[in-house]
């Protein structure tokens, strides 16, 4: 057997500050072309070139209005404010590459499933089967406020109403249109077979609908599944629909103990512990000399804003720790944002000054800095101690940051024979697992076609 193949994804967000806050400012930063599409067109040419396996695309809906309860500095350091669509960048990347995946995130809760299904069909097609859904549920009043609603469901009723919404999404991806339904045969005059193409009813707690799936049949039909939240609720949610989790881990021996949980609730839920690609966050920062790469690590350090990601991270966790004290112990009493992140904080007694520390490069992914060399040591400990399968890898300054890891760390990756040197045939789901463009049978979704044998 080869040696594991490391997966990488590149992390990005249609927004000026994402997770290396304050590096707008570096001279050679472009994040604020982000509403251009050279921008985007250009980012996905050099992923490609680099062989990675996905560009995955954050989104917010609302905004961090936790840090001093305004948007202050979210406003002034543009913590993921401005932000735009991720999901309309995506035909305009597909057309400049051939392999690289998108994995798009949208927000469920304020968007009817019935008109969900079709936009994620229609990049499905437009991107001959390259297209991901990162699966959130939010974690901001701020949205929920915004979308006419007095606050947020409760942290593990959003999940409950996901799996419900997942069900719809399955009946209409995976059921409402036969694999042989659309003949296209011009003689006959039939485009699709009238037999062949279902209504599909849905009665349940949070939707009742009943209509046909408006797209045809695409290449995957269910997009990728990502997701992102570790919780006990989120997990056992992961471990029913998700294909890839993206994890924040604060160290290898936390990310061991995490994906362990996830691959026995998978087994648990009948499906098999490699069924989901475990990806972790990294920030890295290469040089081709040990020297040269710490010089521009303490470049950036320069321009980054520690307090952009302290301000951040207290919309992750729902927790103002403007009204501490720099060494004051944080008071993490159960809240209603990413549960996940203020467990992780309150059981390492994070006070503010300690998350001012971490956040030197203005996130909360600590940096990976050195050779090629180094960085793929570091990398492998991951993938060899913490059993994850990838890196979803911030930007820093950009362009640069992805070029920079191309042209330097990626064949360093390839002479060790744990990165590709060219890209499968098939759809984003074949590339990843090797297992076919659609859903496994295993896979609850697959549950949902006509024929399933159930
Ligand atoms: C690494 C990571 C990335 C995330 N990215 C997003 C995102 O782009 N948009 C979003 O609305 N939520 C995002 N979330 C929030 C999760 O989707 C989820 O709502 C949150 O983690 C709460 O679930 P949990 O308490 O089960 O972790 C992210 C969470 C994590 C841990």
């Amino acid at each position: 057997m080869g040696k594991k193949q490391i997966l990488l994804n590149a992390f990005n967000m249609n927004c000026v500050g994402h997770i290396n806050h304050g590096l707008w400012t570096h001279p050679r930063d472009r994040s604020s072309d982000y509403r251009l599409l050279p921008y985007w067109t250009e980012l996905a040419r050099v992923l490609e070139r680099g062989l990675f396996d996905g560009l995955f695309l954050a989104d917010i809906v609302g905004v961090y209005d936790v840090y001093r309860r305004n948007v202050d500095v979210t406003l002034s350091e543009s913590i993921q404010l401005p932000v735009n669509d991720p999901a309309l960048l995506v035909p305009a990347m597909a057309a400049v590459t051939r392999h690289l995946g998108f994995g798009v995130t949208v927000n469920l809760s304020y968007e009817e499933p019935y008109l969900l299904a079709r936009r994620f069909s229609t990049l499905d097609h437009l991107t001959e089967g390259r297209i991901g859904w990162n699966i959130v549920t939010g974690y901001l009043d701020s949205a929920a406020r915004a979308m006419g609603r007095a606050e947020q469901l409760p942290h593990d009723e959003r999940y409950d109403r996901a799996d419900e919404y997942l069900d719809v999404l399955y009946k209409l991806w995976e059921g409402s249109w036969e694999d042989d339904a659309v003949r296209r045969d011009k003689a006959g005059r039939v485009y699709a077979d009238p037999a062949k193409v279902h209504r599909i009813e849905h009665a349940g707690r949070y939707y009742n609908l009943e209509g046909y799936h408006l797209a045809e049949p695409s290449p995957q039909r269910t997009p990728v599944l990502f997701q992102a939240g570790s919780s006990g609720r989120g997990q056992r949610f992961a471990a029913r629909h998700a294909e890839c989790v993206f994890i924040s881990p604060p160290n290898r021996e936390a990310a061991r103990e995490t994906v362990r949980t996830l691959r026995r609730q998978l087994v648990e839920a009948g499906r098999r512990p490699g069924d989901v690609k475990v990806f972790v966050g990294a920030a890295v920062v290469p040089g081709a000399t040990e020297a040269e790469a710490r010089e521009r690590h303490a470049d950036y350090l320069h321009y980054a804003s520690r307090e952009a990601g302290l301000a951040h991270f207290a919309a992750s966790t729902g927790i103002d720790y403007a009204q501490y004290d720099l060494d004051e112990p944080v008071d993490y009493r159960p809240g209603n944002a990413i549960e996940s992140a203020a467990r992780t904080a309150q059981a390492h007694g994070w006070t503010r000054r300690k998350l001012l520390e971490m956040f030197a490069l203005g996130g909360r992914y600590p940096a990976i800095v050195g050779t090629p060399a180094q960085i793929a040591d570091e990398l492998q400990k991951w993938v060899g101690e913490a059993d994850v399968d990838g890196f979803n890898l911030s930007r820093t300054v950009v362009p640069e940051s992805y070029e920079h890891f191309v042209d330097l760390v990626v064949p360093e990756l390839q002479d060790r024979g744990i990165y590709k040197t060219a890209y499968a045939e098939g759809a984003l789901r074949h590339k990843l697992f090797g297992a076919g463009d659609r859903l496994p049978v295993r896979h609850a979704g697959a549950g949902f076609r006509r024929h399933a044998v159930r």
